[in-house]
């Protein structure tokens, strides 16, 4: 389920944080339901897409291609035949951002092949060689990661574009990770790419752009983390220690996560109880619903919606006390594990929310075991349940 209400208080803050005329995009990848995307398009964002895929969810959600920025490691040749078609039909992306220098030669062959086109307008990823305060799986942009492109290697890119029909070189892209614990690691990657933007800047006027990625954190309550704010005081300074001629004149942010976790909860229904050396609880939802504790080891907390059957409200204590439970999934892997959690009584159907799920699970959700896809809802402002996005179907699987 999404609160809407809570999605408009995220966009609202990063928005404030980062106001016009910084470029502000959703990055699709943190929640691809149509329903979502949709509402975020009415909030002071752009969409952020990786794949042909996420770009056709985003024009479904009504985002015209002026405001869709692709990015990734994942673009094929068709990939780059679409966004070439888009500029040639006059409706081209914000950006497309390059890779690496084989996509950089894929493109220019495809764009030197092709029938003349508009202008497509060009960010290059810079890996800029920094270790964030996170997780490692969530760390990209340190020296060995798979993501973008060493200073040397985009410079050589923007020179292997620089002289084909239709595209232009516009600036530098960099995302250092996600779940960023501190503000370090950003502010460096900034100051690099910054650097390496100003260089190019020398040669190419157009090239006036700096997307910093996005990262903002939504940890546990107990877990102290910077706010979208915090992150943003650090730019100005940045900025300043850039030659004014040599200075990106766009700013652009492309935050997931921020925007959509808090609003969403994922609500299971208990199937087992048992004692396992201490009280064991298997809900019917998991790792093909949520797999960041399983991938990550990532913690999100569990309330009790029911005990024993009944409605519960952990604000009363008559309602009787909460016990520590390892909660478990039901996939048929022993890394679908959720955590240990201070729960009430339970029993098999009791309901259970899991909290800040609005990020990374319905989008990286999958069928495995056989499960369909869970249903999406949105709890509108005025306290109605809309259904956004059906249950699967059993039918559809195989
Ligand atoms: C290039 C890029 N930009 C933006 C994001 C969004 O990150 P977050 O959801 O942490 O804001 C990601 C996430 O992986 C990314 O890879």
């Amino acid at each position: 389920m999404t609160d809407v209400d809570e999605l408009v208080r995220s966009a609202e803050a990063v928005r404030a944080a980062f106001p016009d005329p910084w470029i502000r995009s959703f990055s699709v990848k943190a929640n691809d339901v149509s329903a979502i995307v949709g509402r975020v398009t009415g909030l002071g964002f752009g969409a952020n897409v990786v794949s042909r895929g996420e770009w056709t969810v985003a024009r479904r959600a009504g985002f015209p291609n002026k405001f869709i920025t692709f990015e990734g490691i994942g673009k094929t040749d068709e990939d780059l035949r679409a966004a070439l078609r888009a500029s040639r039909d006059g409706a081209p992306l914000r950006w497309l951002a390059i890779e690496s220098l084989d996509e950089a030669r894929s493109l220019v062959r495809l764009a030197t092949r092709g029938p003349a086109h508009g202008t497509l307008d060009l960010l290059f990823r810079h890996n800029p060689g920094v270790l964030p305060d996170t997780h490692a799986g969530l760390a990209v942009g340190t020296a060995t990661s798979k993501f973008g492109m060493t200073a040397d290697e985009v410079t050589a890119a923007i020179a292997l574009v620089v002289d084909a029909p239709g595209l232009r070189p516009r600036g530098i892209h960099l995302h250092v990770g996600s779940q960023l614990r501190s503000i370090d690691a950003w502010r460096d990657g900034i100051r690099r790419s910054l650097a390496l933007g100003a260089l190019m800047r020398g040669t190419w006027p157009d090239f006036d752009t700096l997307d910093v990625g996005g990262g903002f954190p939504v940890l546990p309550e107990d877990e102290p983390a910077p706010d979208p704010a915090r992150f943003a005081r650090e730019v100005p300074d940045l900025l300043a220690q850039v030659p004014d001629d040599r200075r990106p004149t766009r700013l652009a942010i492309e935050p997931g996560r921020v925007l959509v976790a808090r609003a969403g909860y994922l609500v299971g229904r208990v199937l087992h109880v048992r004692e396992r050396q201490g009280r064991q609880v298997i809900l019917d939802v998991g790792m093909s619903d949520l797999i960041r504790p399983a991938l990550y080891g990532a913690r999100h907390e569990i309330i009790g919606l029911t005990s024993l059957g009944r409605p519960w409200d952990r604000s009363a204590a008559s309602q009787g006390p909460v016990a520590p439970a390892r909660v478990e999934g039901p996939i048929c892997e022993s890394t679908d594990h959720l955590g240990e959690h201070r729960l009430p009584d339970l029993h098999r159907g009791d309901l259970v929310a899991i909290r800040d799920t609005g990020a990374y699970a319905a989008s990286l959700s999958s069928t495995y075991n056989g499960r369909p896809r869970v249903p999406q809802v949105l709890l509108e402002d005025n306290g109605r349940l809309v259904l956004a996005r059906r249950r699967g179907s059993v039918n559809r699987l195989g």
